[in-house]
């Protein structure tokens, strides 16, 4: 046998640094998602009320509290459309191109905030940083699961969701250290500095090897793999994609084949429950809650900080046990946290707690988070990024993307609604429930694709199918034994 480039070793071979390096460039999509959807709300604070104001708003009676939502919610919006593109885009022009052509727009974008020279020009630059932060959150976890050897690619995938949580630490340390007037737009343009990292740094790297093989390109595509692989790692990889390149007719209507459909079902299914049971409520109004609470304003702060690190914390400990444990145990815990941590939390809101409330509230909203971090969150992305036949992948991955971003706009407008409707305390409770939910959806419902590749997950899935059309398959899931 041909020595690789480095030792194989037994969870890989090939070379390592690379493998590293590229999936640590890719996660800044992760970093740039996390820093632009949690930097508006410090820094909308920054913006004075005169330059929210428009002649035009005005005259339909929009007020700057209103336009205030439109430059919350146009990146959200802006993420829905980018989402809804991002995978079809990536399945025609590829992961690299479109990886570059997002960090171009993440630029552009930024640089357009920072130098808004009246409101419409802010909100066009929100939206168009939106459109990137879609895109983004579609094509860099597809990038690295493709790049990525099976043994290490859950660790490697969530490397972006990391980055998702760096983002969000960055952004509350620029909210706090930025002050005065124009500081909005320092913190709204500190977006350039990551995305010129990833322009720059991608422009070295190369494409996935799973879509220029879908792409014809095989001898390119084998020589990636080698720059990863053992040699005999390749061969086997290129067999088996091959084998499954040769069982599919690409193409959308392929997404919908009843083969595909319990993965478009997982996917959907974990991207509308990530964002319903409550998470960015707490990332985006922890602020908001904990001085309900009583908690002063500055203790608010600290302890919205302390949460981001917990966030960033935890997500740590997943990546480090994503491809030991596996996806399935990391999901279950981390929903069953969650679902304690909701059901105290109603509690401690519900009893009041008089002076303690605000820290009680602290410690499990920091528990909450931290349940989060370990299990849904990077799992989500991890999963969507695994279980769907490469030849849809891209489209796949950006549907459940999409209904991800559409959940966490309805959420993000509606929160502060419902806990005036029904209280606090009720919020929690009715978030517990859906919760829990989520928890009886996975366990039924989610496989086991730790250490496997990803064509195997594929022929899985086409396998259970037929199994079921046969008539063999029992009715229960054999998900858990891994
Ligand atoms: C996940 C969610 C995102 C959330 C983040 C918090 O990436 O998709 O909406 O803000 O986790 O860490």
């Amino acid at each position: 046998m041909v020595p690789t480039l480095s030792e194989s070793s037994a969870d890989g071979g090939g070379s390592r640094r690379f493998i590293y390096v590229t999936a640590a460039l890719a996660a800044l999509n992760g970093l740039l998602f996390g820093f632009d959807t949690g930097v508006i709300s410090g820094a909308l604070l920054y913006v004075h009320s005169d330059f929210l104001v428009s002649p035009a708003f005005q005259s339909l009676g929009l007020g700057a509290g209103v336009v205030k939502e439109f430059i919350v919610s146009g990146t959200l919006a802006g993420a829905i459309v980018g989402a809804a593109v991002g995978g079809r885009l990536a399945d025609a022009f590829g992961r690299r191109r479109l990886i570059l052509a997002g960090a171009a727009v993440f630029f552009g974008g930024s640089l357009v905030m920072a130098a808004a020279s009246d409101v419409y020009w802010l909100i066009g630059g929100r939206v168009v940083v939106g459109l990137a932060i879609g895109v983004a959150s579609v094509v860099g976890p597809l990038y690295i699961s493709e790049i990525a050897p099976p043994a290490i690619r859950g660790s490697l995938v969530s490397f972006n969701q990391l980055a998702v949580t760096i983002g969000i630490l960055c952004a509350y340390f620029v909210n706090y250290a930025f002050s005065g007037a124009g500081a909005w737009r320092y913190m709204l343009g500190a977006g350039m500095v990551p995305a010129a990292v990833l322009a720059l740094g991608m422009a070295y790297m190369p494409e996935s090897p799973r879509w220029l093989f879908e792409n014809g390109r095989a001898e390119r595509a084998r020589q990636i793999l080698r720059r990863s692989h053992s040699d005999e790692q390749v061969e086997t990889e290129i067999a088996e994609i091959r084998e499954a390149q040769a069982q599919e007719e690409a193409g959308l209507a392929e997404l919908l084949k009843p083969w595909v459909r319990p993965a478009l079902v997982v996917g959907i299914g974990l991207a509308i429950f990530q964002q319903v049971t409550g998470i960015n409520t707490v990332i985006y109004y922890a602020p908001t809650i904990l001085n309900q609470t009583g908690l002063s304003a500055s203790s608010s702060i600290i302890a919205t900080v302390g949460i981001g690190l917990i966030n960033v914390a935890m997500t740590v400990v997943a990546i480090a046990l994503v491809d030991r444990v596996g996806r399935r145990k990391l999901l279950l815990t981390g929903l069953g946290g969650m679902v304690v941590m909701l059901a105290i939390l109603g509690g401690v809101f519900y009893v009041g707690l008089g002076g303690a409330l605000g820290w009680a509230a602290t410690v499990c909203l920091m528990l909450f988070v931290g349940s989060f971090a370990i299990g849904l969150g990077p799992v989500f992305w991890l999963l969507i990024s695994e279980i769907y036949p490469t030849s849809v992948r891209g489209s796949a991955m950006g549907a459940a993307s999409l209904c991800n971003w559409a959940a966490n706009l309805v959420m993000g407008l509606s929160f502060l609604s419902i806990v005036d409707a029904i209280g606090t305390d009720y919020t929690f409770w009715a978030l517990g429930v859906l919760t829990l939910v989520a928890l009886l959806f996975s366990n039924r419902l989610v496989p086991e694709t730790k250490g496997r590749t990803l064509e195997e997950i594929e022929a899985d899935l086409r396998e259970r199918y037929l199994t079921q059309q046969s008539g063999e398959f029992d009715g229960e899931s054999d998900y858990g034994a891994d």
